[in-house]
C-alpha cells in the first residue's frame, strides 16, 4: 500500500497545498529606519539604506521576490520644535525634507519597492489599528507618568539613565542621557502607558529561541542585559496640548500616540495593514504576504526600540515578529559620530557625484562598520576606487579588448584542468559558496573581500600566461583560448556576485560579456554547473568600467 492511500483526503488536500506554495516564489522584506526630516540626509543614512538595499538584491539574486520599505519618520517634538526654528509648518517642512530623502535613495540607486511618509493617511489608519487592537487585548491603561524625556531621541529615561553634564555652548549645568548623550528634561502628566512589564519573559525566550534575531552578537548581549535590568511600562501618548504634531489616540483625541510607536508601525503600513481578515490575509493580498519582515536594518542607536519596543508590540498585538534586526555602528568623522547636531558630516550628494554612485556603495558595504564604528575618509574611497579600476576594470578591459580578443567571443570552459590554472579554477568554483555564507552570516565585507581575492588570483594567472605573447603564434591560440576563458569567467563571476553592491556597473560589464539577464542569478556564479560553451561578447566593449578620477 503506497502512503499516500494511508493518508485522509484532508491531510492530502493540505499536503498539495504546501507543495504548490514551496513552488511558489520565497519573498524576502528588508527595511531601513524611516528617517527623522529634522535636517537633510548625510552619509550615516545613506548607509543605512544601501545595506538594506544590498540585502534586498541579495535576495532577488538568490530567486526571491524582494520587497524594501524606507521612508520618513515626520511627527513628534522633535520634528515640531524643527519647523518652528525653520519659521515653516510642520507640514510644509516636512514634505521639503522628506524629498531630499527620497531624492537621495533615487540617486544611489536605492530599489525601495515603498516610500513611506508617517504624515500618510495610509499610515494613521494602521497606527490607528494598531493602537486599538493593542488597547483592545489590554496592554494600555492611564497612568500617572514622571521621568526624563530627550527630544533629540524622543525617548524616556529613568532616573539611573541621567546624568548631569556641562552644556558645551552655554556652560550651564544640564541633565543628559547617558546612552546617548542627549539633553533631557523632566516631564510630569497624564498619559497612556503601554504594559512593556509584561514582555520580559517572552522577549527573552525570543531571543533565546532565535539566535540570529539580533545581530551582531555584541547587540544581542546588550539587549539580553537590558531586559534582565527589568522593563518598566512605556508612555505612549502625550497630552494634546503638548505635542499635537501626531496621530491621535482613536479611543481619546485629547492625546497624541507617542512617535515610536508611531515609527515602528511603519513596517506593517507598507504591508497594507491593517489586513481584512487575519486568516485569510496571508493568501490574500501579495502585500500582507511579506510579513514578517525578513530583516530591520537600523544603526546602533536604535536598537533598544526595535529588539524591545517593537517586538513586545507586535506580540501585544499578536502579530508575527520580525525574522532578523541587524544593527550596524556607525560612521565616525574624526572619530566622533557624524550627526546632523555635531555638524560633522559627509553630503552624500557630494560624494557619489565625485565618485560615482556604486564605488560609493561599494565602498560603505565594504569597509562600513557592523559590530565597531568605523571611521569615514576619502582617501579610503580612493583605495577602494583603485580596487575596482585595478582589479575589475582592468581585467575586463585586457580580455575583451580587440588586441587580445579580436573574435569578441567568451571561449568555452577548456575540457580539463590545466596544472597552471588549478589554484584560479578552486578558488572560482568555492566563490559563489564562501560569498553566500558571508552575506547570509551579514558579513558583507567578508564576501567582497572573497570576490577581490579571487580577482587578485584571476589578475595574476592572467599576467602569468602572458597571453599578449600567446596572440602572436597561431600554434598557441588554445591555450590563448584558455587564458582568456578564465580571465572573462573570474569577470562574469564576480559580476554577478558583486551585482546586488553595485547595480548599475554590473549590468553594464555583464552586458558588456553578452550574459543575458536571465542567467544573471547566484545559481548561474557556479562555473561546474553547467557546461559553459562559446559564446559571443555584448556591444561597447570600449567604454570604460571605472574611469581614471579627475581628483
Ligand atoms: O532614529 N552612522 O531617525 P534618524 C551610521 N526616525 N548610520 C547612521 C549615522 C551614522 N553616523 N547617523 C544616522 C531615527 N544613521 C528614527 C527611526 S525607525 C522606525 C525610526 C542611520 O534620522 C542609522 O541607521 O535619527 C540610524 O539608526 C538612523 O540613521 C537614525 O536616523
Ligand atoms: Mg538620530
Amino acid at each position: 500500500m503506497s502512503i499516500h492511500s494511508r493518508l485522509r483526503p484532508a491531510v492530502l488536500l493540505r499536503h498539495a497545498i504546501r507543495n504548490q506554495r514551496r513552488m511558489k516564489h520565497s519573498t524576502a522584506y528588508v527595511t531601513t529606519p524611516i528617517y527623522y526630516v529634522n535636517a537633510v540626509p548625510h552619509i550615516g543614512h545613506l548607509y543605512s539604506s544601501v545595506i538594506a538595499d544590498t540585502l534586498k538584491r541579495y535576495y532577488a539574486l538568490k530567486g526571491a521576490d524582494a520587497y524594501l520599505c524606507t521612508g520618513t519618520d515626520e511627527h513628534g517634538l522633535k520634528i515640531q520644535q524643527a519647523a518652528a526654528k525653520n519659521n515653516a509648518s510642520p507640514l510644509d517642512f516636512c514634505d521639503r525634507v522628506s524629498e531630499s530623502f527620497r531624492q537621495l535613495c533615487d540617486a544611489a540607486d536605492i530599489s525601495y519597492t515603498t516610500f513611506i511618509r508617517t504624515t500618510e493617511p495610509r499610515h494613521a489608519k494602521a497606527v490607528a489599528a494598531l493602537w486599538t487592537e493593542l488597547e483592545k487585548n489590554g496592554y494600555i491603561y492611564k497612568g500617572k507618568h514622571e521621568g526624563w524625556y530627550a527630544v533629540s531621541d524622543e525617548a524616556f529615561y529613568a532616573s539611573n539613565q541621567v546624568k548631569e553634564a556641562i552644556d558645551e555652548k552655554t556652560s550651564e549645568k544640564v541633565m543628559v542621557a547617558i546612552e546617548s548623550g542627549q539633553r533631557v528634561e523632566w516631564t510630569e502628566e497624564e498619559n497612556y502607558k503601554f504594559k512593556l512589564s509584561a514582555f520580559q519573559e517572552p522577549l527573552l525566550k525570543w531571543i533565546n529561541d532565535n539566535p540570529t534575531a539580533i545581530v551582531p552578537g555584541n547587540r544581542r548581549n546588550e539587549v539580553t542585559s537590558w531586559i534582565k535590568a527589568g522593563l518598566s511600562d512605556l508612555s505612549v501618548s502625550r497630552l494634546r496640548s503638548r505635542l499635537d504634531w501626531g496621530i491621535p489616540v482613536p479611543s481619546d483625541p485629547g492625546h497624541t500616540i507617542y512617535v515610536w510607536l508611531d515609527a515602528l508601525a511603519n513596517y506593517l503600513t507598507a504591508n497594507g495593514y491593517p489586513w481584512p481578515n487575519k486568516e485569510n490575509s496571508v493568501s490574500d493580498s501579495q502585500v500582507a504576504n511579506v510579513w514578517p519582515a525578513d530583516v530591520h536594518v537600523v544603526g546602533k542607536d536604535i536598537v533598544r526600540f526595535h529588539a524591545i519596543y517593537w517586538p513586545a508590540f507586535l506580540m501585544a498585538a499578536q502579530l508575527p515578529l520580525p525574522k532578523q534586526i541587524l544593527a550596524h555602528a556607525h560612521w565616525t568623522m574624526g572619530k566622533q559620530k557624524m550627526s546632523k547636531s555635531r555638524g560633522n558630516v559627509a553630503d552624500p550628494f557630494e560624494v557619489m557625484d565625485t565618485y560615482g554612485v556604486d564605488p560609493v556603495r561599494y565602498y560603505l558595504v565594504r569597509d562600513g562598520g557592523f559590530a565597531d564604528d568605523g571611521d569615514y575618509s576619502e582617501d579610503n574611497i580612493i583605495k577602494r576606487y583603485k580596487d575596482l579600476a585595478g582589479q575589475l576594470g582592468n581585467l575586463l578591459n585586457r580580455s575583451t579588448a580587440p588586441a587580445l580578443n579580436p573574435n569578441a567571443i567568451a571561449p568555452a570552459m577548456p575540457q580539463n584542468v590545466g596544472a597552471r590554472d588549478q589554484t584560479l579554477h578552486a578558488k572560482l568554483a568555492a566563490l559563489p559558496d564562501t560569498y553566500d555564507q558571508s552575506f547570509e552570516a551579514r558579513e558583507f565585507g567578508k564576501g567582497l573581500a572573497a570576490v577581490f581575492d579571487m580577482l587578485a588570483e584571476a589578475n595574476k594567472h592572467f599576467q602569468d600566461n602572458k597571453p599578449w605573447d600567446l596572440a602572436k603564434d597561431p600554434a598557441q591560440k588554445e591555450r590563448l583560448d584558455q587564458v582568456l576563458y578564465y580571465a572573462i569567467e573570474s569577470c562574469r563571476v564576480a559580476g554577478i556576485l558583486l551585482q546586488p553592491v553595485l547595480p548599475s556597473k554590473m549590468d553594464t560589464l555583464l552586458t558588456r560579456l553578452g550574459v543575458p539577464k536571465g542567467k544573471r542569478s547566484l545559481s548561474d556564479a557556479q562555473p561546474s554547473r553547467e557546461k559553459q560553451v562559446e559564446r559571443p561578447l555584448g556591444e561597447s566593449r570600449e567604454t570604460v568600467l571605472f574611469p581614471r578620477l579627475k581628483k
